[in-house]
């Protein structure tokens, strides 16, 4: 799947002067999107400190990475092969659940807003790309799991997905502001 290009997307945000209390709903995706940020960042160094050590290591196999994991990045936390494919599924089974509720319920409402229907449209299709970016950072985390050298793949796919989702959150906040507090919508 391509990576989401930001030059197709329709934009319609800087229409409306919302109320003090209307940016609340803005507000709280951003403080949602957020925390998944710092997950992600957690799960970069950790995949990334993981590379490291299966360097350092020779890539005997899981165990030898184990072995060598010893504060590589200094402030990164070394956890290992086990600990690193946990964190991926969780991280992965959270944001498909967040893309859930917004599927079944802030896109169908927003786009009860007609100007707002084809960037609705739009972000639902975003879903499907980064679902695809987790569905292959959750198969590469298990297949390390028993073959160590395809820690570089699991890198790389974790790069990629922060880079749509990155784009992807960074355009449904711009753009979701103003009719979630236009419907008085929580999510
Ligand atoms: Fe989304
Ligand atoms: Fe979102």
């Amino acid at each position: 799947m391509p990576p989401i290009d930001d030059a197709t997307r329709p934009r319609v945000a800087g229409s409306v002067e919302l109320e003090p209390r209307q940016r609340a709903a803005g507000d709280h995706l951003r403080m949602v999107h957020d925390h998944f940020r710092r997950q992600l960042e957690t799960l970069t160094r950790a995949v990334e400190t993981l590379q490291d050590a299966a360097g350092d290591g020779a890539a005997d196999g899981a165990s030898e990475v184990e072995a060598v994991r010893a504060g590589i990045h200094g402030l990164a936390p070394s956890l290992t092969t086990q600990q690193v494919a946990g964190l991926c599924g969780q991280v992965c089974r959270f944001l498909t659940m967040h893309h859930t509720i917004e599927d079944q319920n802030m896109f169908p409402a927003v786009a009860t807003i007609q100007a707002y229907a084809p960037v609705a449209a739009r972000l639902a299709e975003e879903h499907l790309v980064v679902h695809a970016h987790l569905e292959r950072v959750d198969d590469l985390a298990v297949a390390v799991r028993t073959d160590a050298g395809r820690i570089g793949e699991l890198v790389a796919a974790v790069a990629d997905l922060r880079a749509d989702l990155e784009s992807h959150f960074a355009y449904e906040e711009t753009e979701m502001s103003e009719p979630l507090g236009l419907l008085g919508l929580g999510i």
